[in-house]
């Protein structure tokens, strides 16, 4: 097969920034993606709907003209984010989810909740109401292994959770782990699982062997081979829980190539060559419509795209420039190690 045309994705779960940031990367998801589920981890955070207003509005005069894209806002949770501020969002339009950070866990996320009973009334009412929670899987006891803490995130806090509130509609947020597939898989309608781009491309060696490359790091970290295969296996099944959440979370590269460097990738401009290259090499291609256009929309209640896209195969390499030059420096763009061969081209309705 040499073009695949499908409805137009969606990204569920990016990180937009603000500013002159969020200007500059904006364009790299609103060329190819009609939404996005957009995190709240600015500084301040996102807390409240007001918060979400005004950021939407931010995002939506960033959006260049001609690109038709519709940001999908979430609350950052505290513990003193109030049930009656999160409904009134979500009854608006304005709020499509509320993400839980573990305090602690991952970049900005001082705020996040530390202990999960406070938030449980807020919780309730999400169940109640059927909004989705975005779920940032890790524990952050420095007793447990970084490369343990999504898997022991399901044990300690995800399980008991789901036990005690089991209509709640959950997001397990960029899973990378066979623990979190199988997690994922072991719920039923209310159970989704987003996966990155980048953990179906790298195991933990790119991150490592043969010097430290600070552009493959990111939280969650990526782990063994055996887990990056289960992704794998998961993102090109067809399976309705299993949906693409880009993660694309830009950082300058000053910022990422210091002693203590931030976790993020950024690979919105390339995501989409990157996955078709993936669902080929898995004989999957049939499956890329469902993991990057259908699952997700069906998971968040809402209609997929009408709008479609064309990937084509191309004989050479497409050539993606090596990072986004802003004023204030280049931020590197995901570098998947091999050549890609799929392009994005133009939209048909
Ligand atoms: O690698 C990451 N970067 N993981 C996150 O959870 C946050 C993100 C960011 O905001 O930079
Ligand atoms: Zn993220």
């Amino acid at each position: 097969m040499k073009t695949l045309t499908i409805r137009r994705p969606d990204d569920w779960h990016l990180h937009l920034r603000d500013g002159a940031m969020l200007e500059a990367v904006l364009p790299a998801t609103s060329t190819h993606f009609a939404r996005a589920i957009v995190m709240p981890n600015l500084v301040p955070p996102v807390v409240t709907t007001a918060d979400a207003r005004a950021y939407r509005d931010r995002i939506l005069k960033a959006v260049p003209r001609g690109h038709d894209f519709t940001p999908l806002m979430t609350l950052y949770l505290t513990e003193a984010t109030r049930a009656d501020d999160v409904e009134a969002g979500f009854r608006d339009g304005v709020v499509t989810a509320v993400k839980l950070y573990p305090a602690g866990a991952t970049t900005n996320s001082q705020s996040g909740v530390r202990d999960i009973t406070k938030v449980q009334p807020v919780l309730e009412r999400m169940a109640a109401i059927g909004m989705p929670l975005c779920v940032h899987g890790e524990v952050t006891d420095p007793a447990i292994d970084i490369f343990d803490r999504e898997a022991v995130f399901i044990e300690r806090v995800l399980e008991p959770l789901r036990r005690s509130i089991p209509e709640l509609r959950v997001v397990m947020e960029h899973i990378t782990t066979k623990e979190g597939v199988a997690y994922a898989r072991s719920g039923g309608g209310n159970l989704g699982a987003t996966i990155t781009t980048h953990h179906l491309i790298i195991n933990r060696n790119a991150i490592l062997a043969g010097g430290i490359r600070p552009h493959y790091y990111c939280l969650p970290v990526a782990k063994r081979e055996v887990h990056r295969l289960a992704l794998r296996e998961a993102a090109t099944s067809g399976d309705k829980r299993f949906f693409l959440g880009t993660d694309s979370a830009p950082h300058l590269d000053p910022l990422k190539e210091c002693a203590c460097g931030c976790a993020g990738v950024f690979c919105a401009p390339n995501t989409l060559s990157c996955l078709a290259h993936v669902f080929e090499e898995e004989n999957a291609l049939d499956r890329l419509e469902a993991f990057i256009s259908l699952n997700g929309p069906a998971f968040y209640r809402l209609p997929p795209n009408e709008a479609r896209i064309t990937l084509k195969r191309q004989e050479e390499p497409v050539a993606y420039p090596k990072s986004l030059v802003m004023r204030a420096g280049p931020v590197t763009i995901f570098d998947p190690m091999h050549p890609i061969h799929w392009n994005v081209c133009e939209e048909a309705i």
